[in-house]
Order: structure tokens, then C-alpha cells, then sequence
């Protein structure tokens, strides 16, 4: 069976009315990255950085995984299918995807700030200062600030460099190391990006760009990719 992986932006989840990060209204024009998404500003104000997460906690509950989401599970019905997101959220999950690996983190999960494996779900939407994991350290949002490792980017290109079919959903392709893992598929693998700003990537050769948003352009591949399938079957 032929390995589809896909990767995925902010884009995606914005027809859920989740924010995107560097579009015009996006998360990094109303707040500033240094002072909500870093250690350091971990370290000088933990209530700040808290509220902006749960605030983002907050919106990732109140929204509902889009036509791009469901159909990305249906394609796993047809084909090997890997996900790996930059996204925080868990529309994926909710959408029925069974294999996603999140490279910047999960909103929906609290770690100790000290113990980094210890990663507990976050029960009623807000994780508050003075919760505090079994070992008795502060709880921070699982997710991963500038600054931080990306721990799953190994298994991540790995997963790309087996991917017959390479789907890039909804991203800017401006934050590493997430955004290298393009340059991890294989030479002979088609590629596919779905973006309305969809910029070419030079170094890719069977890249098919599709400037549209996720809602239509990811349904659309999708009965395309499963009925070339059925066609192919046939001969
Ligand atoms: P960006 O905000 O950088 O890029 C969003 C992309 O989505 C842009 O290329 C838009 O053109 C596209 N887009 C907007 N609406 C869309 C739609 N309806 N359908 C499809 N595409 C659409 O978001 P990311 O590339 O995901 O990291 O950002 C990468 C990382 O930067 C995030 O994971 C986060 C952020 O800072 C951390 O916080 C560590």
C-alpha cells in the first residue's frame, strides 16, 4: 500500500476559526512570540504565558474539525497515511485520524515544568499557577516554545523519507526545524502543497501546488488520490 504523509499548518484549522500565526490577523500580530512562547518568558512571567495557552485552550475546545480534517481520515480508509503537524490542536484526532505525530506539542496536555515526561491531560481547560505534577513542580502546557527541542523531529524524518505521496497543508514553511522536513522526501515522490499562498519550492521537482484553501482543496485530492487508486486497481 503506497505511504501518504502529510504535513500540516495552521492553515488548515483556520476554516475551524482557529487563528493562524503570519497571516494578516494572525496569533503573532496581536502578541509578541518573546513574551508568550519562550522559556525565558516562562521564567520572568509563567501567569502571562499561562493565560495566553489557556485562552488558546479555550478556542481549540470551542472549535470543530473541518472538511479538511475528515477527509484526511478518510484517505487513511485507503492508503498507508502518517499526519505530522506543527498544530497544537487535536482536530486531527477529533476527525478520526488514528496516526498523528505533533512536532510543536498538544494544548489539550500539561507537563511538569521540571519532569518533562511527565505529561498529564488537561481536565477542565485551564491549567492554573500552583497546579503542580506528583513530583510537586508547577504544570506547563505541553507544547513547544522558540527556543525549545523539537524532540520528534528524528522520527519525523524518517516517517518523511518513506512517503510516497508528500501532502503540505497550510503552512508557511518559515519555522525550523519543522518546516526542513520538505527537503526529507524522497526524489521520486510526488509532492503536493495546498495553500492559497502556495509558494514554490525549487528544490522540489514533482511539486503540484494548489492555491486554494484547505476546506476545498484537501477534499478534492483526496477523492482524486482515492479514485486514481480504484483506477489503477482495475487495469
Ligand atoms: P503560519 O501562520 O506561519 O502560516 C499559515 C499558512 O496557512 C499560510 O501559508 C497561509 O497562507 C495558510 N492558510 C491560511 N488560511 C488557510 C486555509 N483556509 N487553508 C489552507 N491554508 C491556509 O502557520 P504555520 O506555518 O503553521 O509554532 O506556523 C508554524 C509554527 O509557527 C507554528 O506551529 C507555531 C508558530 O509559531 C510554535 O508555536 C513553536
Amino acid at each position: 500500500m503506497k505511504k501518504i504523509v502529510v504535513f500540516t499548518g495552521a492553515g488548515i484549522s483556520a476554516e475551524s476559526g482557529i487563528k493562524t500565526f503570519r497571516d494578516a490577523d494572525g496569533l503573532w500580530e496581536e502578541y509578541k512570540i518573546s513574551e508568550v512562547a519562550t522559556p525565558e518568558a516562562w521564567y520572568k512571567n509563567p501567569a502571562m504565558v499561562q493565560d495566553f495557552y489557556n485562552k488558546r485552550r479555550k478556542q481549540v475546545m470551542e472549535a470543530l474539525p473541518n472538511k479538511a480534517h475528515y477527509a484526511l481520515a478518510e484517505l487513511e480508509k485507503h492508503f498507508d497515511v502518517q499526519i505530522i503537524t506543527q498544530n497544537i490542536d487535536d482536530l486531527h484526532e477529533r476527525a478520526g485520524s488514528k496516526n498523528v505525530l505533533h512536532l510543536h506539542g498538544e494544548i489539550m496536555k500539561a507537563r511538569s515544568s521540571t519532569y518533562e515526561k511527565l505529561i498529564y491531560p488537561v481536565k477542565n481547560g485551564i491549567i492554573s499557577m500552583g497546579d503542580k505534577c506528583e513530583k510537586g513542580f508547577q504544570l506547563r502546557p505541553h507544547v513547544v516554545w522558540f527556543g525549545e527541542e523539537v524532540p520528534n523531529m528524528e522520527i519525523a524524518y524518517k516517517m518523511v523519507s518513506k512517503a510516497d505521496i508528500f501532502i503540505i497543508i497550510g503552512t508557511s514553511l518559515s519555522v525550523y526545524p519543522a518546516a526542513g522536513l520538505i527537503y526529507y522526501t524522497p526524489k521520486k515522490s510526488k509532492v503536493y502543497l495546498i495553500d492559497p499562498q502556495g509558494k514554490n519550492i525549487d528544490t522540489i521537482e514533482n511539486l503540484e501546488i494548489i492555491k486554494e484553501k484547505a476546506g476545498t482543496g484537501v477534499p478534492a485530492l483526496v477523492e482524486h488520490l482515492i479514485n486514481s487508486k480504484k483506477t489503477t486497481s482495475r487495469l
